[in-house]
Parts: structure tokens; sequence; C-alpha cells
């Protein structure tokens, strides 16, 4: 039997005390492993960060000193935690460390916060990721705005204040938004482009979110008659101004820093920007609609789709890619869009074939309440359940240049879904072009 006797008693005192203090290691390193408050100020302090120092940013991508790191915004989210979660774009490797610096406007302190660096799974071989910041909150601080920096101890100079998004949760708004990510290269395909948002107006969009980096003058026309019109808003993203920015979605496709012009980051962002405004959010590209086959607008497809899934959040639908061809004869007139540029949808009626790889890939409808991180094709991080929508109910309708121009025309079915819309939409897309002078 084990005693501790006299000849034992300093050995067991030294094992009882180095216990005591292993226990209390341990404890303390996981109690500061969430206490994540690095550093606080005091208002009497004259190097506080947020005394007079910080400036008011309004743009959409700010570079932080490193170079490496660019912050989109900060966006409260308390689905997990009060955390504020930074959309931002950083360097998969360079960048180690960052630090939230909150402004508490109640107590005149400012704390600074270690951000967990939580760089999006979908990078597609490219040096730069989107990535997530996420600071917890630090208790009892109240702060609209909130500097993020490479270092704990700012220099005492001009630091990037950015205004905290999503501090209030209100119920949603409008039921549909379309974000389209990525607008670049001067897109000029104006036909194409009116016929596609008077459709989404028709299936019930109440707004379209456009990350724009360049267009031509033209475009531009037809954007401000839609800002006007409070369908369009825009965001500019000048991400070519910060990255060597790709045209393709693969780093092996030509190198470069970012994919499609960060088209993942513009995408995060717009879920974020609507997670209290909109019920759903669309994310497709301009040369895609969701199109429901059984129902006539996209109301009409959530609410069987609901019925059917009521856990779910994500809705996919399959890309089915259709083109124009030399033999489309359509019933209408178009002779008044010829002076237009761009494509005109309503003669896309032959569906490519399956063997073309991008036919698996598929775009969503989304809950953004219950997405964390959206890829492209598919959400990453989630709350409910992905949901693989049948292409006999809805499909993504995919305009695109036919890649091979041999088709014989027996062997492509037409399809002509968008034809049932005609008598509405051709007047409407008249109507646009005529408004921002087009026609
Ligand atoms: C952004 O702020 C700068 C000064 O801080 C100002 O010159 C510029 O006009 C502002 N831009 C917008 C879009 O508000
Ligand atoms: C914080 O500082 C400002 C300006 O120095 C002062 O007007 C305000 O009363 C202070 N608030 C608190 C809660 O101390
Ligand atoms: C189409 O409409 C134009 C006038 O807008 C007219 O000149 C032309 O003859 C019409 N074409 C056909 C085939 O009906």
């Amino acid at each position: 039997m084990f005693t501790c006797g006299k000849q034992v008693n300093s050995a067991c005192r030294f094992i009882f005390l180095f216990s005591i203090f292993l226990v209390t290691y341990y404890w303390r390193k996981s109690v500061l492993q969430d206490k994540v408050i690095v550093k606080t100020w005091q208002e009497q302090q004259d190097n506080h960060p947020c005394k007079g120092q910080g400036y008011l940013t309004n743009t959409t991508i700010t570079p932080l000193k490193d170079k490496n790191s660019f912050i989109i915004a900060p966006y409260f989210d308390r689905r997990d935690g009060n955390f504020i979660r930074i959309l931002s774009i950083v360097h998969h490797k360079k960048v180690k460390e960052l630090y939230c610096i909150f402004c508490c406007q109640n107590s005149n302190t400012s704390c600074t916060v270690k951000a967990k660096i939580d760089i999006h799974s979908d990078r597609f071989g490219f040096p730069y990721g989107t990535t997530d910041l996420l600071c917890l909150k630090p208790q009892d601080c109240y702060s609209q705005f909130i500097s993020v920096h490479p270092s704990v101890d700012p220099e005492a100079t001009q630091l990037p204040l950015f205004p905290v998004q999503n501090l209030h949760s209100e119920s949603p708004s409008l039921e549909f938004t379309v974000c389209i990510s990525t607008m670049f290269g001067k897109y000029n395909n104006v036909l194409q482009f009116v016929q596609t948002i008077e459709m989404y107006k028709i299936l019930g969009a109440q707004k379209v979110m456009i990350y724009k980096n360049s267009c031509s003058p033209l475009m531009e026309k037809v954007l401000d008659y839609y800002i006007s019109e409070g369908t369009v808003e825009i965001i500019p993203w000048p991400i070519h101004l910060y990255l060597k920015v790709s045209s393709y979605w693969h780093h092996s496709m030509g190198g470069k820093d970012i994919g499609y012009y960060g088209q993942i980051a513009a995408l995060n962002d717009c879920i974020y920007r609507n997670m209290y405004r909109s019920k759903y959010v669309v994310l497709i590209d301009a040369d895609e609609m969701i199109l429901p086959i059984k129902d006539a607008d996209w109301k009409s497809l959530m609410q069987r789709l609901e019925k059917g899934n009521p856990r779910a959040g994500v809705f996919l639908f399959e890309n089915h890619v259709y083109g124009n061809s030399l033999f489309s004869t359509t019933p209408f007139n178009f002779s008044s869009w010829h002076a237009v540029p761009g494509e005109n949808i309503l003669e896309y009626i032959y569906r490519q074939p399956k063997y073309i790889p991008a036919v698996r890939n598929r775009k969503m409808v989304i809950d953004p309440r219950k997405v964390v991180q959206t890829s492209v094709h598919k959400v990453i991080k989630k709350y409910g359940v992905s949901v693989q929508v049948n292409s006999g109910i809805a499909i993504l309708f995919h305009c695109k240049r036919p890649a091979n121009k041999n088709l014989a025309k027996e062997s492509i079915v037409p399809n002509k879904i968008l034809w049932r819309y005609s008598s509405a939409l051709i007047p409407n897309i008249n109507k646009v072009l005529h408004k921002s002078n087009i026609l």
C-alpha cells in the first residue's frame, strides 16, 4: 500500500505540487486561448488606437499595410457566438496573423483581439483566397467600427476603420435578390443583359447586385437606367488595382493571383450584404438564369421546393447550356434589335450536348441566413442541408455560344421555355432599350 511516510514526504509534496502546476497550466492555457483579448487601451492613454487616428473607409476593397491582406467588409455574425466576420482576401501562405481593433464607444476603450484566419477551402490553386477573419466581440464593448491590423501594436498613424454591417438582424423585406459576381473585361453584351434582367424581374427578382469591375459606355447607360429604376445596385469592384486577376477559374489556366476577378469573394460579400434584406439570394452569372419548368415564377418554384425540403437552405440547379445556331428560326421580328450589341437569347433554343464538362456544375438559390461560406457551384459551410433540384422542375438556363458547330439539326431538341414569357418580355426589353437611349 502506498503511504506518504516521513521518508517520501518531500517526493510526495513535489508530485502533488507538480500535478497542481500541470492542471493549472493547462487550465490557464485553455482559458487564455478562449480569452482572445490581446491588449486593451484606456481613454487617457496617448497611443489609444481609436483616438482620433482612424479614418472611415468607403472602399469595397481596402489593402492593409502588409500588402497581402485586403479587407472587404466586417459583418456581425451572431449565429454561433458573437463574432465579427471580416470578409477579406489574403495570401494563403504569407499572412500569418492579423488583429482586430475594436473601438468601444460605450467605454472609450479599445480592445485588440487576435483574428482566427479561415481561408476558404475553394481557392482553385490561386495564391490569394477568400478568407474570413473571425474576431470574438469583447463583452460590454459596443462598437460600430472595427480596424484590422497586421501587428498587435499599430503605429500611431491613420488606422482604417470599417463600419460593422448586420449589427441588427431584421426580417427580410425583399423576396429574391440576384447576385451577379464580377462584371469585367469592358462587358458589352447589352442585349443579352437587358433580356436577362427583364427575365429575372418577370420571375420575381426585386434586386440585382452587380460587382462591377468594368463595362462599356453603352452598358453604363443601361446600368444607369436600372439604378434609377431601383432594380440594380452596383458594388464597385476595382480588384485589378491590387491583384493580378485571372479571367479563368483555375490557376493552371494562365496563373495570376486570383480567379475570375475575385468572384468567390464577391459572392460571399453578396450573401452577407443581403442576409437581413432578402429571403432568398440567387448566385448566378449574367448569362444564366434559374428557369422553372413547372412553375411560372420563382416564388411558386420555391414554395414547391420548400414544401418537400423544410430543412434546406441551399437549392442547386443543373446547368443546361443552350446555344443558338444557323438554323434558329423564331416567330418573332427582331429587326429593331440588330443595332444593339450582344446576344439574343430568344434564339438560344438548342441545348448543348451533355458531354460538355461544365454541364455537371450547378448554381444556387440560397437562404442567406443558413449559409456561412460559399463557393461557385456549392456551399462550403452552412447550417441547413443542400438539395439538388430535379431538372424536370427547374434548370439553370445558361446561354453560351455553341462549342460544337457541327451539330446536325436532328440531334438537338429545341427548348422554347423562354418563349412562354415573350408577350411580356419583348415589350419590357424594348422599353428599357428606349429609356436608356439605346434605341
Ligand atoms: C471616400 O472618402 C474620400 C475621403 O476620405 C473621398 O474623397 C471620396 O469621395 C469618398 N468616396 C465615396 C465613394 O464616398
Ligand atoms: C468618450 O470620449 C468622448 C470625447 O473624448 C466624450 O465626449 C464622452 O463623454 C466619453 N464617453 C465615455 C463613456 O466616457
Ligand atoms: C420586321 O419589322 C420591321 C420594322 O420594325 C419591318 O421593316 C420588317 O419588314 C419586319 N420583318 C418581317 C419579316 O416581318
